[in-house]
This record gives structure tokens, sequence and C-alpha cells, in this order.
């Protein structure tokens, strides 16, 4: 099946042909006969988002984008409190009997790392025809993020390649940051700064995968130095819920900081923000994370039209 996994599983090529049908989209999206015909592309498809820890925008995200296409969508938001999980029911068993239901994609949000992978075993070993779509698992990886990152690079900047990116925050615990790492490996001329706090600092297996791929990349807690060299800000918070609370650099980005950014660098950030970013870096024309929300949707518009086409 065609799973949405981690981030490794699309090369370069894939990685093109999915911007440029991003694109596509976004334009036919942006004229009303367009907007209207795309709510014709996936009629009568259905898409199951079954999330067991706390999201807005993924979730959203997924569900709009299956209403734009015209595809309809069965959500919970809470299912560890609100589906049969409360009373011990394993993931296994409740992906097993939601495909008795001929969903046509899940998005899954799991608070274990490998939750995805193990959705995907059940689909495959049960012989279903359902992708899954990892939305996120615990400190592992959220692709369809990292995919969202990238289109939205590859939009503000006009290349990926040949960058300088500053990848900030809570790298230890943070999924989005490392589905990121993985993706920017594919291409060239990059170079990554990973800015965090010693004890918050990016996983062993994503740095091992960078020098594999002899991907140049420094650790750092210099904010003024990290900031002048970026190209590409990936600003992130501090997973207080996975219990990353001892920490001493300050990492908040506020106008002083701006400053001595190159007026040309791309300020982006998952979302949610706590106080990483103060309010007042909203009005910089850097700042778009915002516009990388919009890019989010067209992403998962165009991938699900993929898998339900497929
Ligand atoms: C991120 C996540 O859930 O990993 N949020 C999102 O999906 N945009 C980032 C975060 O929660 O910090």
């Amino acid at each position: 099946m065609n799973h949405i996994l981690r981030s490794q599983q699309f090369d370069r090529h894939a990685l093109e042909a999915l911007f440029a049908a991003t694109d596509e989209l976004g334009r036919q999206y942006d004229t009303p006969e367009g907007k209207s015909k795309l709510r014709t592309v996936c009629e009568g498809k259905l898409l199951f988002a079954l999330f067991y820890e706390a999201s807005s925008r993924t979730r959203f995200s997924f569900c709009a984008a299956a209403h734009h296409l015209g595809m309809a969508s069965v959500q919970t938001e809470n299912a560890r409190e609100f589906s049969s999980a409360a009373k011990g029911e394993t993931l296994e068993d409740t992906i097993r009997c939601f495909c008795q239901f001929d969903p046509d994609v899940i998005v899954l949000r799991h608070h274990e790392t490998g939750g995805a992978d193990r959705a995907a075993a059940v689909v495959d070993s049960c012989g279903y025809r359902v992708p899954i779509i990892n939305a996120g698992d615990g400190r592992g990886q959220h692709p369809t993020q990292g995919l969202l990152d990238l289109y939205t690079i590859r939009r503000e900047c006009g290349r990926i390649d040949d960058l300088t990116v500053v990848v900030g925050g809570d790298l230890a615990n943070g999924r989005t940051a490392r589905s990121l790492a993985y993706l920017l490996a594919k291409y060239s001329g990059i170079k990554l700064i990973f800015l965090s706090p010693k004890n918050l600092g990016m996983g062993e297996d994503i740095l091992a995968h960078l020098e594999k791929y002899a991907v140049p990349f420094k650790e750092t807690e210099d904010l003024d130095e990290a900031l002048a060299d970026a190209d590409v800000l990936y600003w992130t918070r501090v997973q207080t819920e996975r219990g990353s609370v001892n920490y001493t650099l300050d990492l908040t980005l506020r106008r002083a900081e701006l400053a001595r950014m190159k007026s040309k660098a791309v300020i982006l950030h998952p979302l949610p923000r706590v106080d990483e970013i103060a309010k007042e870096v909203d009005a910089d024309k850097r700042a778009a994370y915002f516009r990388q929300v919009r890019n989010g949707m067209l992403i998962r518009m165009t991938l699900l039209k993929q898998l339900c086409a497929a």
C-alpha cells in the first residue's frame, strides 16, 4: 500500500513531482471554477482522522483538504479518551476494525514512536487497501509536515538547493524537525545548523544519516551566529508535554533578533508557537509561518488526490 510513514520514502524525483502537482492544484484552487471542479475529485471517498494526541492544524488541514476534494471525513480528536483505547483496545484492533468500514485513507496521529508503522503493518498483513498517513508518531516523524515545510521553502526561496537552514528549538523531541532534516538531506549544497540547548539536541540517528550522505551540519548554542547565516530559519517550540523542561538557552525570536538576519531570510515554524516567536515578528515579511499553514492544506489535498486515484 502507499502508506506515508516517513520522509525517507520520498526521493528527489517524487518530491519535485509532488511540488509541481501542488503548484498546479493551488492554481486551480485559486479560481472559482477550479475550486468547484476540485470538489468532485474524491467524491464518494472517505477519510478517517484518528488522533490520539493533541492537534489543531494537522487534523483540520486534512479534513479541510478532504472537504475541498469532495471527500467525507470522520474524525476523533482525542482517541486516547474518546475511542475504545480508553477501554483498553490495542491500536492494531482499532485499525483492523476501522478497515471494515472501507475508508480510502486513514490519517493517524499516535503518541508512541512507531505507531503509524504498527497501523500500516496491520493493514498490510490483513490485505486491506487502506493507506495510512503518519500525522505524527510520538518523537518519531511527521512526514506531511516535513513535505509542507519543504514546499514552503521552495515557494519562498524559489529553490531548495544551496541553502543554509537553521533548525532551532527542541530538536530532541520535535518530530517535525526530524522529518524536515531527512528531506533536506536529499538536496545539494544544503548546510544545516542545529541550534538548541545541549540537552535538547538533534537525535544521533539523524546526525548519522547526514554523515552518511555527506550533508554538512553543525550543532551550536550560538544564536547570533546562526541567525546571521540563515537563509531559512526553522523555529520550533519546546515540547513540554514530552518532558522537556530543563533548558537554559533563550530561544525567543523578537524584532531585535530579526535585525541580525538576512533581508531575504525566511522564518518558518510548524506551529503551534508558544513564546519562542514574539507576536511582533508576525508583521515582518520574512515571517512565513501562516503562509506555511495554507501550503499544508494544498500539499495534503494533492496527496489525498493521488492516494484516492491510486
Ligand atoms: C507539530 C507536531 O504536532 O509535531 N504540530 C503540527 O503538526 N503542526 C509541532 C508541535 O506540536 O510542536
